[in-house]
């Protein structure tokens, strides 16, 4: 995960770079079994009609020797492997918001140890 978070604001930094306004943030809220994730920025937004290609592997529209495109297809894999989704609302000339949605690891105990009472005085 930790690697997701780095490529999200990787490209959050790289696309508020040639903005006036240079906001990037992260805004995370709990629901009863997800975790959701939002990472915005400020900068150009992503291109109308690219939305559905970022995520392909070696799709990028930086420079030659900027940026390899394998970030967000990468991403897509890890939050993929955690059972959750990731997905862009798009500002175009305004901003774009990765939202990542992971559920929450079920916090139920085994049966046995559920049954040991710490503050139980042992005979
Ligand atoms: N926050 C963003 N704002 C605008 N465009 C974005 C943003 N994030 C991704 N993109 C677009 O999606 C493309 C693919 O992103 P991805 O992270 O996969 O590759 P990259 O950043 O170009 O290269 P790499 O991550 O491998 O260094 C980017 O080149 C850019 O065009
Ligand atoms: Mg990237």
């Amino acid at each position: 995960l930790e690697q997701v978070f780095i490529n999200l604001l990787t490209n959050a930094r790289d696309a508020v770079m040639n903005s006036p306004r240079k906001l990037v943030q992260i805004i995370s809220s709990v629901g009863a079994d997800t975790v959701t994730l939002a990472f915005l920025d400020t900068g150009p937004g992503i291109p109308e009609g690219m939305e559905k290609r970022i995520f392909d592997p070696f799709f990028t529209t930086k420079e030659v020797g900027a940026g390899t495109g394998l970030g967000l297809s990468i991403t897509y894999g890890i939050i993929k492997e955690h059972q959750g989704t990731i997905s862009v609302v798009n500002r175009p000339g305004q901003g774009a918001t990765f939202l990542v949605q992971l559920p929450l690891a079920s916090m139920d105990l085994p049966k046995e140890s559920s049954q040991i009472n710490p503050f139980e005085e042992t005979p």
